[in-house]
Order: C-alpha cells, then structure tokens, then sequence
C-alpha cells in the first residue's frame, strides 16, 4: 500500500510534510502579501515625521511594546473602550509594527491627542503622579538625552531605499527638525502622532 511505504520511510514523510506545510503557508502568507488592502498606506497616512521617528525608536528601545499593544480588534468591547479598530493600512510604514498581544497597560493605537502634551511628558517621568495606582515605570532619564540629527539623516535615507516616499527636500532638512531636541520631546511626539494615520472612522 502506498500509505504504509510513507508511513514507514522516515526521510520520504519529511520530505512530504515539509512539502505540505510549505504549500500551506504559502496559501495564507501570499494572497496577503499580494493585496493592496494590507499594503497600500491608508489615504491620508504620511510617513513619520523625523522627530516621530525618532520617537518611535525610543519606544522600541525601552520596551513599550511589553506593556502596550497597537492593534485595536473589530470587537465592540475593544472599539468602546479605545476607538475604531486597527486596519492594515494604517501601519505600512511601521518597520517592524508594533501590534503587540500584551496588554499590561491600555492599547496605544489612538492615544494621540487624547492627553496634553504637558500630561504626557508628566506620566512618563512620574507615571503615578497622574495615576496613583499605575504599575508603569517612569523614564525621567528620556529628559536628559537629545535625539542624534545625523543618525535621524540616516535612518530617513534607508527608509527611502525601502520605498517609503520621503522626498530630498524632507531628507535635508531633517536634521534641523531634531536639533535640540529631547528624546521626551520625541516620544511625545510619538504618541500624539498615534491614530492619527487613519481612514476609517467607525
Ligand atoms: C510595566 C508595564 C508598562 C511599560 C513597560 C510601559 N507602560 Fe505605559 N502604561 C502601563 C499601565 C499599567 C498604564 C495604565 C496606568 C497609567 O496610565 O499609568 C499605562 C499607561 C500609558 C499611557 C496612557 C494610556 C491611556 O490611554 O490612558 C501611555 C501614553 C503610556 N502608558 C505610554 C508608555 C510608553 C511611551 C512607554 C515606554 C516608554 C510605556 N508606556 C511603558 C504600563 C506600562
């Protein structure tokens, strides 16, 4: 029987298998690779501004993400409590995107523009000054440290090479954008700039 020679041939079942899983991923990865839904930046998305970005890479550097998911799901006790739910569109320029499952903390998706800045730079230096019971750390050093122009340069310059639509003018001038700047100036920045990328409003 045909069954009992694979069964009994250990190398021809793993080439098989492998066979098999290969086709299966490629079923779900490709079609989504392919779909302009989850590839085209939603319509009126712009790539980071530099002190955006840098703020951005302050928040992967401290670990955020542990604490703070990006992803609102289509479920009404999510869209309640944080806002319209996520779309893909809306992260095409986030390398790598920061969805996130671990919710220690409120989903960050929409928190742009829901605080003052004032009350952002407060509950990162001293989260439990504004929320007594908040297990969250405060990052007070993020005061003291400024954001690098020539690295930003860098950085805006590789996300071009990826596709991301900075234009030269926007390159050259990005240095002076984060001259002087705090990294708590950044990551404020950061955050008010969140869910404000997107389309869909319900
Ligand atoms: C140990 C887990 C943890 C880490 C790490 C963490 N947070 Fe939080 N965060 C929380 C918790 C819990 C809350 C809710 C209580 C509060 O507001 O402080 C919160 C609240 C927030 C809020 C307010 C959200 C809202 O809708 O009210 C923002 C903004 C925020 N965090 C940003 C950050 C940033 C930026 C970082 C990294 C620099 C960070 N958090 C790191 C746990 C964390």
């Amino acid at each position: 029987m045909r069954h009992e020679t694979i069964e009994k041939n250990i190398n021809l079942m793993m080439v098989l298998i492998i066979l098999a899983v290969s086709i299966g991923g490629l079923v779900e990865i490709l079609p989504i690779m392919m779909s302009s839904e989850t590839t085209e930046p939603a319509e009126n998305s712009e790539p980071y501004t530099p002190l955006r970005l840098a703020g951005r890479d302050i928040y992967v550097r401290e670990g955020c993400y542990n604490c703070h998911s990006q992803m609102i799901r289509p479920f009404r006790s999510e869209t309640e409590r944080y806002g319209p739910y996520s779309t893909a569109g809306e992260s095409v320029y986030d390398r790598p995107f920061q969805f996130g499952s671990k919710r220690t903390g409120p989903d960050l998706a929409r928190v742009g523009g829901r605080y003052s800045d004032d009350w952002q730079r407060l509950h990162l230096e001293n989260p439990r000054a504004l929320v007594p019971e908040s297990n969250m750390p405060g990052y007070p050093w993020l005061n003291d440290r400024h954001v690098d122009p020539e690295l930003i340069t860098k950085k805006l310059k590789t996300l071009k090479l990826l596709g991301d639509p900075y234009t030269d003018e926007q390159i050259s001038g990005a240095a002076a954008l984060v001259e002087g700047k705090t990294e708590m100036d950044a990551v404020v920045a950061y955050l008010q700039g969140l869910g404000t990328n997107r389309t869909n409003r319900r």
